[in-house]
């Protein structure tokens, strides 16, 4: 899609689809919507009058401009209460608007920059939320479909700034929105993709193939180099498939030489059986979404790739497909990870944390000095925290207070769990070091907690993300179906705020 800005009076743009907007409970629009409203005899303000526009959030309101200006439709879009007003309801406003538009048909849409003007908020940051929410609110997945003539496409966006100055600033803010809508979506596809299509071995390609676009150097181990590493839990949980695990590294060195390694490190169970611990038929196919922590990494990566922040990024996807085959391990079975301690596999359903565990040995041994993992890992966390937040466990305030922050700026919801150490004694195993489950009682934590073993001193934060990556509560930027990217855009922030500090 074509993206503009273009320093014109917005009653002067030719679109099919011209996107203005109303604060709720305002009864005469000002600014750019007032302009629009006079140059259409009072249309929008008769509209408030009557009761049919009311300006609230995600409310759209199609007006026919009738030949009056040179653009075919306005939309009014509701931008919600004055006082709740802020960057992340401009992508859910620009998101509903755009949608609004591509389903009319518009297939070249122009939208004013909610909340550059009235709204009061950073005229850049405002121009970069109104691209990522209107370019992630118009992400579809269509690969395995016949395209229909119905299929309708939005070709062109235009922005329009009357200001030259500030239009020429959003023009640069608007291509960092769009690198970070375009990371998402690519988190997305691979999220999508059909688990015997994006096999651990494709994964590992695709990831190999960004790192390429990039310019950045990409590992992949196998799993002889995995052997000679003693990746002795990953290896297990691989061994019951037929298709064989991997491990992709992508490697961006943005600080040659600085002190500080932020590593990435994303779960990529390309499906997720249970293993030998069988899951229930019912529901199995959304494990196919088991990667999305792992994709999310290929998606931050690409983000990071292209804003190029003053700081050293390693990408660590372990990937491997949980199959109960006549070689799968059992549980009893007694693996040692790299770190040198042992598992005892209590479930084999319970083997996200097995192939993190090992992967985040090797972001240390790599010389990562924070390191972050993000997993589709419990269901437990879905059960504390739904389809809205993610939940984060972790070994370092510092660390989770940036995630959070980068989480709040991305419009992603992330809430931290308790890490007490009277919870560790539920993964003490009778045989080994570590167990792989600690019972039904707060899962979530006792899973973050056995990943910590693994961190050991580095500063830590682990990612829950089984209930956000493709279930996500309803929000306008995320489509109905199928996976979000979260937290692509808040793995990306993070890695810029934390560039900034150094
Ligand atoms: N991939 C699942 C977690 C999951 C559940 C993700 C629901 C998305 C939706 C994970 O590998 C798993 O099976 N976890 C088990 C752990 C248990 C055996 C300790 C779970 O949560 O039931
Ligand atoms: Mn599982
Ligand atoms: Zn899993």
């Amino acid at each position: 899609m074509e993206i503009r800005v273009v320093p014109k009076s917005i009653t002067e743009l030719e679109a099919d689809a011209l996107i203005v907007n109303l604060f709720d409970g305002v009864s005469s629009p000002s600014g750019a919507t007032g302009d629009v409203d006079r140059a259409l005899g009072g249309a929008i303000t008769d509209l408030i009058q009557s009761g049919e526009i009311k300006g609230k959030l995600g409310e759209v309101t199609v007006v026919h401009t009738l030949g009056r200006i040179p653009a075919r439709r306005v939309l009014v879009a509701g931008l919600g209460k004055a006082e709740a007003f802020d960057l992340e309801k401009v992508r859910v406003v620009s998101a509903a608007a755009v949608r609004k538009a591509r389903d009319l048909g518009a297939a070249h849409v122009a939208s004013i920059v909610h909340g550059a003007g009235i709204g009061k908020l950073d005229h850049k940051q405002a121009a970069a939320a109104v691209v990522e929410g209107t370019l992630l609110g118009l992400y579809t997945f269509k690969e395995y479909q016949k395209r229909g003539e119905e299929d309708k496409e939005v070709r062109e966006f235009t922005l329009v700034e009357i200001d030259a100055g500030k239009a020429r600033a959003m023009a640069d803010a608007a291509r960092v929105g769009r690198i970070f809508a375009e990371g998402t979506n690519l988190a997305r596809d691979l999220g999508n993709e059909p688990p015997n299509q994006l096999t651990p071995s494709a994964l590992a390609d695709r990831a190999a193939k960004v790192a390429e676009e990039l310019g950045l150097e990409c590992e992949v181990l196998d799993a002889e180099a995995m052997g000679r590493l003693g990746m002795g839990a990953l290896l297990g949980v691989a061994q019951g498939s037929a298709e064989p695990p991997k491990m992709a590294v992508i490697k961006y060195q943005g600080h040659p030489g600085g002190k500080e390694t932020l590593a990435l490190v994303g779960k990529g169970i390309t499906f997720d059986t249970g293993g030998i611990s069988l899951k229930p038929g019912q529901g199995m196919e959304e494990m196919k979404f088991d990667m999305c922590g792992a994709a999310s990494v290929v998606g931050a990566m690409r983000i990071i790739g292209q804003l190029k922040p003053k700081i050293n990024v390693l990408g660590v996807i372990p990937t491997a497909e949980n199959m109960p085959g006549g070689k799968a391990q059992r549980p009893g079975d007694i693996v040692r990870a790299m770190n040198g301690k042992t598992i005892e596999i209590d479930n084999t359903d319970a083997e996200g944390r097995l192939i993190l565990a090992d992967a985040i040995c090797y972001a240390r041994k790599l010389g990562a000095t924070r390191i972050v993992d993000i997993a589709t890992l419990t269901g437990a966390c879905v059960v504390a925290l739904g389809h809205v937040a993610s939940g984060v466990v972790a070994n370092n305030d510092d660390l989770a207070e940036q995630v959070l922050a980068a989480g709040k700026a991305s419009g992603e919801k992330f809430w931290r769990l308790p890490a007490y150490d009277e919870y560790k004694k539920q993964i003490k195993s009778d045989y080994a070091d570590l167990k792989n489950t600690g019972g039904r009682p707060a899962g979530a934590i006792t899973a973050g907690l056995f990943l910590a073993e693994f961190a050991e001193e580095t500063p830590w934060a682990h990612l829950d993300i089984a209930g956000t990556a493709n279930e996500l509560a309803e929000v306008a930027w995320q489509p109905n179906k199928g996976a979000s990217g979260i937290p692509a855009r808040t793995l990306a922030r993070l890695a810029l705020s934390l560039a900034e500090r150094v």
